[in-house]
């Protein structure tokens, strides 16, 4: 559970995340920041690219920031964009976060500065983690 002055200080990083989005084609601006079990704030944005479907959400960005700073314990995740509704994080996100903590808390914004409350657990019950199943041994090769 994040602290309320840490929620505030996520949503505060994400909007300046946002800021940094590199979104010439949707012109649809995204910034997270994740909170590491440590208390250290990681900020994402979206990129963009000419072949549309290499863009990677502000989401995905920020936790593989988190990983190369060795932060793989996550503790909750703010998400900021220009539009008056709430933007929940993507399936694909929704995945690559449960990597780090299937019930983190999901702090939803909107530009008018609504917040909404929520967690992985409840946006994605279900994850696939192969750390739970029963894996085959690998074939051995001649
Ligand atoms: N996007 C995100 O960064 N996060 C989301 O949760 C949904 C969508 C980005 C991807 C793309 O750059 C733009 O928003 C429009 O889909």
């Amino acid at each position: 559970m994040a602290t309320s002055s840490q929620r505030k200080a996520l949503i505060a990083r994400a909007v300046q995340a946002k800021s940094r989005a590199y979104a010439p084609y949707s012109r649809f601006r995204v910034g997270a920041a994740l909170l590491a079990d440590d208390g250290t704030i990681i900020e994402g944005c979206n990129v963009e690219n000419s072949s549309y479907s290499l863009t990677i959400c502000a989401e995905r960005n920020a936790v593989f920031q988190a990983a190369l700073k060795g932060k793989t314990r996550i503790r909750a995740i703010a998400i900021a964009s220009d539009d008056p509704e709430f933007l929940p994080p993507c399936g694909a996100c929704r995945q690559v976060l449960s990597e780090f903590n299937p019930s983190m808390e999901i702090i939803l914004t909107t530009v008018d500065g609504r917040t909404r409350l929520t967690s992985l657990s409840r946006l994605f019950p279900m994850p696939a983690d192969l750390k739970k199943l029963a894996r085959p041994r690998p074939v051995k090769r001649k």
